[in-house]
């Protein structure tokens, strides 16, 4: 793997992501075997989160720990990101304790940041722009349903957040058709659809966004939800709630995508909001898989930027 950060989905390459899925699938069947992994022994993985966490911060945790690595978890209140000390004081020091770092927080400028004074390898583990490490283990999670990416179909129905975006990208990069439906208003900027339409993508990738998730799943293959209020826009629930409200994902929808369509979820899901619970707990769904595969994806990445860094130097 060329990057030494995964700040983002924007200057990983093809070969990149698919590096990362075949070490998913040998690291899958090796922990799945009881085989024991060294790629971080002796390493030490700081996890800094601004943000509330359950799977980011588990699968991480267990991740580290399954490649023979430990990992120390840090809070805002302990660390005072941008506050207590400068990203710039915080990346030179911290370089000097641990081997790496996953980072949480609201701004994505405070992950460049980072990435840019720090000496050891940054992981975004979600910002309000991105959410790399979820877009890895999605894109992953439909290579384990159809075995590549050639039939592959992806729409995404509600708000243009973080989620979305990374799932943008991870479709211009593997070359997957990808399609949003958002209320007026809600859907990509333009600085981001200029940035998507710039990056290299590979042949079969296209981007359609439109305001109905009936156009939008007509095609799809795997229809994708998310929250719609993201943290830090919890003071708009109400009203989100309002705007949102014909771009849930149900049975009537799904019915509007292509036959045997599976539906995912990068979860905290609020059911009865963005999915029904006839989705989230039918056949169609695949959130499940979804979570579990953010383990095997981190491990990978942890293994790739963490693990070789360090290779490099012996
Ligand atoms: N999908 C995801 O990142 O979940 P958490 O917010 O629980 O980490
Ligand atoms: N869009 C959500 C994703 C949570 C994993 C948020 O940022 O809160």
């Amino acid at each position: 793997m060329k990057q030494k950060h995964l700040t983002s989905l924007i200057d990983l390459s093809t070969e990149d992501i698919l590096e990362i899925f075949e070490w998913a699938e040998r690291l899958k069947s090796r922990v799945a075997q009881g085989i024991r992994e060294f790629a971080l022994q002796g390493k030490t993985v700081g996890l800094i989160f601004e943000k509330a966490s359950m799977r980011t911060r588990v699968s991480f945790e267990v991740g580290i720990n399954q490649l023979g690595g430990h990992a120390v978890y840090m809070d805002q209140k302990a660390i005072g990101l941008g506050s207590r000390e400068s990203i710039k004081d915080l990346g030179r020091v911290i370089s000097r304790y641990v081997d790496g770092i996953v980072i949480r927080t609201f701004q994505q400028e405070n992950i460049n940041q980072l990435a840019k004074y720090a000496t050891i390898p940054i992981i975004n583990g979600l910002s309000d722009d991105y959410h790399p490490c979820q877009a890895l283990a999605d894109m992953f999670t439909i290579k384990q349903k159809l075995g590549g990416f050639e039939s592959a179909s992806l729409a995404f129905v509600g708000d243009g957040n973080n989620v979305a975006r990374s799932a943008a990208l991870a479709c211009a990069k593997l070359g997957v058709p990808f399609s949003l439906a958002s209320p007026e208003g809600y859907g990509f900027k333009q600085k981001f659809k200029d940035l998507l339409d710039g990056i290299e993508s590979k042949d079969g990738f296209s981007f359609l966004e439109t305001s109905d998730p009936k156009e939008a799943v007509k095609n799809a293959n795997f229809v994708y939800t998310d929250t719609w209020t993201s943290m830090g826009q919890e003071a708009e629930a109400d009203a989100r709630r309002k705007v949102f409200a014909d771009f849930q994902v149900n049975a009537d929808l799904l019915n509007a995508a292509r036959k045997g369509a599976l539906v995912m979820h990068c979860l905290p899901a609020h059911r009865g909001e963005e999915i029904t619970d006839e989705i989230m707990d039918g056949p169609a769904s695949i959130v499940y898989d979804q979570a579990e595969n953010r383990l095997h994806v981190q491990r990978a990445v942890l293994r790739l930027l963490i693990g070789a860094w360090n290779c490099q130097l012996q």
